[in-house]
């Protein structure tokens, strides 16, 4: 240790005061003095915040000679981040009070360098002065190291908090996707199910539920015990063959319940390992898809009996007759000439009828290639024949199920087919061309003729069993020369139909072209009726026409008068009137055994009063 008189150095009195009694004091233990000079442990000493003392190790640390430090308080070396906490503690030092004996801080060298320290300090009192004795190290180093760690640790941290957020973000996307197709899935319209590669039912939505009327557990277990079988084939191909496929045609039976058909479509579900874990199969009532293909094809009935314009009492005769008939399920023939409204009266029947929300389906048997009624009625299997289509073809029968199937031109169908139609009708169930499963049927048959079908029967062309079977109830709507009273009517209904206008103008037409509508035969009916009034309405747009004007068909009848026809329209009205009294009657007995003779429920199902039911049970003698 030196003494500063050695070195020639001159700090402040104090300090040089202070330096010299701490010089005193130890100079005897001058070898323990060369000891902590050579010590690589930074040592000083700081009197009254003076720094009195530093070693050689402390010097060449900080860079600053030491008549340098001598002119410092102690915390001068300090790092400002850390100044007032040294100050502090060594203030407390210095005093002789309680203070942490190690801290840990940094200090900044002359040349701007950033050290850390770790420092231990004891107090010695010297005449009556407090010497703070200050050790330390460096642990730059370590704290480097802890820095980093702790960077690493906090840099993991981070991550680990980004992660998780990461992964709670799509969670919930996750978990609002399940809930988006959950509620896709529950609320379509079809029926869904979700078997597993064992074969059984794991999931079904409500849909399903409803169509089979059980509770998705009872549906699964059901299944699993054989109670409940669906004709799976394709659900099973699809399983094992992982094929996807659509629109096929299958069969729900459930013990002592009616089968059910329903079209249905299946896609394998894959894991992530590509192999097949399950399958979706969607179900669609087959009752369901025939609706819609009955509504996009036009297969509706638009007319009922208020669109039946007639004056003619043999025509509301015959519209009596056919609004009794629309109250049973029984077959109907309706006889007409073309053009008479035949289909328009089984429109009629069939929206007054209980089938009302039901199809109405149309085919007229003498349009359609004779090889290909039956296929065209009873539909066909794939495979059935060259040319049949994949997956089959439902039958007119089958997309009637539960309404009416309008046999038009009946007179036309082929004797071999008259044969599959009578069994269909007799054993109210069908098979399909090529096939051999078994669907039921439940469809009321109006047919229509143009030609005496009866003749037809009697030489041999129509089998008189389904001529029979078909003929329950008959109705003959007179052609248009015999109910003339409906010709101007019709054709002033035809004229403002297509131009309002034309009511205003219609009684100026001349007398003579009334003449010759009345007289002209119509062989065309209501039909060439209609054709005309449209052909007027657009070609004569001042209001009039004039006898030159009709069509060339119409002078040559002009001068005949025919008296003929009033005298066969009030025959035809007898033959009416019989007919509709035995109609009126068993309608009535049918409807009196229905409600086990109580008049008032009778009344009521047929919209008359119930003094007139009684007049009625008199005049037919019905026995209660
Ligand atoms: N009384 C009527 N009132 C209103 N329109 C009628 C009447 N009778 C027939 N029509 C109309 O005449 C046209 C022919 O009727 P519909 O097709 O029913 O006859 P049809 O007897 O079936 O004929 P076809 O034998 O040619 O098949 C239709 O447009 C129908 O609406
Ligand atoms: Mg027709």
């Amino acid at each position: 240790m030196k003494d500063l008189h050695q070195t020639g150095v001159q700090p402040k009195e104090k300090t040089i005061e202070n330096h010299q009694l701490f010089y005193k004091t130890y100079r005897d233990l001058q070898p323990f003095f060369n000891f902590i000079e050579i010590s690589p442990i930074y040592m000083h000493v700081y009197c009254n915040d003076q720094i009195v003392y530093a070693n050689k190790a402390e010097i060449d640390r900080l860079g600053y000679s030491l008549e340098e430090m001598l002119k410092m308080k102690f915390w001068d070396p300090v790092h400002p981040d850390y100044v007032d906490l040294v100050r502090q503690i060594g203030k407390s030092r210095q005093l002789g009070m309680s203070a942490p004996r190690r801290t840990e801080f940094k200090v900044l060298t002359k040349s701007g360098k950033e050290v850390w320290v770790d420092i231990f300090t004891s107090v010695e009192t010297i005449q009556g002065q407090n010497f703070v004795l200050v050790g330390g190290y460096d642990i730059t180093d370590r704290m480097k190291v802890q820095d980093e760690l702790q960077n690493a640790r906090d840099e993991l941290e981070q991550r680990v908090l980004q992660r998780t957020a990461e992964l709670q973000q799509s969670n919930e996307a996750l978990t609002l996707q399940q809930q988006m197709l959950l509620g896709i899935v529950s609320n379509i319209s079809d029926g869904v199910i979700i078997i597993n590669r064992q074969g059984d039912i794991e999931f079904c939505n409500p849909t399903m539920e409803n169509l089979l009327n059980l509770e998705q557990d009872d549906i699964i277990e059901s299944f699993r015990s054989g109670k409940l079988a669906i004709d799976d084939t394709s659900i099973k191909k699809m399983l094992e063959k992982q094929t996807a496929f659509q629109e096929e045609e299958t069969v729900i039976s459930f013990a002592g319940r009616k089968e059910m058909r329903f079209l249905i479509s299946g896609t394998p579900i894959k894991d992530h390992e590509g192999s097949i874990s399950k399958g979706v199969v969607v179900f669609r009532p087959l009752a369901e898809v025939h609706r819609l293909v009955n509504r996009i094809s036009g297969a509706v009935a638009r007319f009922r009996f208020k669109d039946i314009i007639t004056c003619s009492a043999i025509v509301e005769d015959t519209i009596q007759i056919a609004k009794m008939a629309s109250k049973s399920m029984s077959n109907i023939m309706i006889e007409g000439e073309s053009g008479t409204g035949k289909e328009l009266f089984a429109q009629a029947i069939h929206n007054q009828s209980s089938l009302a929300n039901g199809p109405f389906i149309a085919v007229n048997c003498g349009a359609i290639p004779r090889e290909l009624i039956g296929s065209e009625l009873f539909g066909y299997v794939e495979g059935a024949f060259t040319g049949a289509r994949k997956g089959g073809n439902p039958g007119k029968f089958e997309l009637a199920e539960g309404g009416t199937l309008f046999l038009d031109e009946i007179g036309d169908m082929p004797i071999e087919q008259q044969v599959t139609l009578l069994r269909v009708l007799q054993e109210k169930q069908l098979t399909r061309i090529g096939g051999s499963k078994v669907i039921p049927i439940n469809v009321r048959i109006i047919c229509a003729t143009n030609r005496n079908l009866y003749t037809e029967v009697q030489n041999g062309r129509f089998r008189q069993d389904l001529f029979y079977r078909l003929n329950v109830i008959n109705l003959r709507i007179p052609p248009l020369r015999e109910r003339k009273s409906d010709i101007m009517l019709l054709l002033k209904y035809f004229l403002t139909q297509m131009d309002g206008a034309w009511s205003n103008y219609f009684d100026q037409i001349e007398l003579s072209v009334r003449e010759a509508l009345m007289a002209y035969d119509w062989p065309g009916n209501v039909r060439e009726l209609q054709n005309l009034a449209e052909k007027i309405a657009y070609t004569h747009n001042n209001y009039q026409f004039r006898l030159k004007d009709l069509p060339s068909g119409f002078e040559a009848t002009l001068s005949e008068n025919s008296p003929a026809a009033s005298i066969s329209d009030l025959d035809a009205r007898s033959d009416m009137k019989s007919q509709l009294t035995d109609l009126e009657s068993k309608q009535i007995s049918f409807l009196l055994q229905k409600y086990h003779g109580n008049v008032k429920k009778v009344a009521e199902e047929t919209g008359v009063s119930r003094r007139t039911i009684y007049r009625k049970i008199k005049k037919y003698q019905i026995e209660l």
